[in-house]
């Protein structure tokens, strides 16, 4: 029997003892010997609850035990989870963890010292919930140079922006929903402000390139400035409004230099683009390798079960590799991201005024473009750009007096 311990006992904490008691007996059978929750380290007691018996209140129970080859942490936050995973590795004990904050700021810290330790530092759920993006990128994707990952990494705004598309609804109304529904985290800021995605981005980013990119170097833009009226335009011209994830290896000899870029930004995308049809709450990450080709995952990315499914996985492969180092090539070298606007896109611009007034000025900064007015909004009108780097745009439209807001558009294939 392998004992373990779960630290955390919310949402996810009591989900991973819901599926090891629903799926012992496969699990038991995959891992080669039966899984027991031994402690549950929580602030609070249960009573009643199916740990009632196991609930800790004292760390150094559970890093005092020799029986406890596991750890789980689900706590959240960084601290003080950095602390109690590092002093778990340290004691050799191998630690499965749904903490993207802490996997961002500490990932490669915790694989080196869970390698010098005879121990392994897994991290499946961190990003993507239940989607399996983690092992794939350190497993599967090994025979390709990867070229790109962008994903829809954040559930709640996913459903917001779904929302919002579907029913005309305004970015307030459409947030209240979702926070009665669970599914925005306690501080919305981080979900709609793009920063989990960011985080997540910065993992897999560090994973595809064997480097730490430290998430506070990704140009963040979340969802707070979309609107309806944004929708409104997006369903004349037959687009969706996404928040995106991307890196790109931009390859030597293109013309904006070779590297890395990496950023998170709501999109428009159209029905040709894999991620168009990944609504609600829903997760995917599509990944681009220069011989694989294309490939997408699709999944639940967020709740207690999903969630605690992918962190459970981990744990069986933990305890599949006790004599062995789990290799993920993820080192502390920084790695210095290139500057984002160097990427290409085209850009759709709403502004002030009306297009007879306006298109000479449009046009001389931005050559020939595409007027869009929608039905219902007065006042105003948007025009889409050719593609360029948003250096060039920003220079052109600084000639354009009045602009209400710009969003990037993503091709796919381009
Ligand atoms: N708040 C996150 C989301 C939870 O909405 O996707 C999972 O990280």
């Amino acid at each position: 029997m392998i004992n373990i311990a779960v630290l955390g006992y919310g949402t996810i904490g009591s989900g991973v003892v819901e599926v090891i008691d629903t799926n012992g007996e496969s699990i038991a059978e995959r891992a080669g010997d039966e899984i027991n929750v031994k402690y549950v380290l929580d602030l609070r007691d249960f009573p009643g609850s199916p740990v009632e018996n196991k609930i800790v209140h004292d760390y150094d129970v559970i890093l005092n035990d020799p029986d406890i080859k596991v750890v789980v942490e689900v706590m959240g936050g960084v601290e003080p989870a950095h602390t109690f995973v590092k002093n778990a590795l340290l004691k050799g004990k191998s630690v499965a963890t749904s903490n993207k904050a802490l996997v961002a700021k500490h990932g490669a810290e915790l694989l080196q010292v869970a390698k010098d330790n005879g121990a392994n530092f897994l991290f499946e759920a961190s990003v993507g919930g239940g989607i399996p993006i983690i092992r794939p990128l350190y497993s599967s994707f090994t025979a390709d140079k990867i070229l790109e990952i962008t994903g829809i990494l954040n559930g709640t705004t996913n459903y917001m922006l779904t929302k919002m598309a579907n029913q005309g609804l305004e970015f307030d109304d459409v947030l209240k929903q979702a926070q009665d529904l669970g599914y925005a985290e306690k501080d919305p800021t981080a979900d709609v402000g793009g920063f989990d995605a960011c985080r997540k981005i910065a993992i897999l980013t560090s994973l595809m390139c064997g480097k730490q990119v430290d998430f506070e170097d990704i140009y963040t833009e979340g969802i707070t400035d979309i609107s309806a009226v944004d929708f409104k335009y997006a369903k004349v011209i037959n687009k969706s409004i996404k928040l995106f994830a991307t890196t790109r290896q931009l390859e030597t000899g293109s013309p904006q230099g070779s590297g890395i870029v990496s950023m998170v930004s709501p999109v428009l995308i159209g029905p040709e683009h894999p991620l168009f049809a990944v609504n609600d709450v829903f997760n995917a990450v599509f990944v681009k390798g220069n011989v694989l080709g294309d490939t997408m995952l699709y999944g639940s990315g967020a709740g207690k079960l999903p969630t605690a499914s992918a962190v459970v996985s981990d744990v069986i492969d933990l305890i599949k590799h006790f004599k062995s180092n789990i290799k993920m090539g993820w080192s502390p070298d920084k790695l210095t991201l290139l500057d984002r606007k160097m990427i290409e896109h085209g850009y759709f611009v709403r502004v002030k005024g009306t297009i007879g007034e306006r298109i000479e000025a449009v046009e001389k900064a931005f050559g020939k473009v595409i007027f869009i007015e929608a039905p219902g909004v007065e006042g105003e009108f948007a025009f889409i750009t050719s593609n360029m780097p948003e250096t060039d745009y920003d220079k052109r439209i600084a000639d354009i007096p009045d602009v209400i807001k710009m969003i990037r558009i993503e091709e796919h294939g381009r």
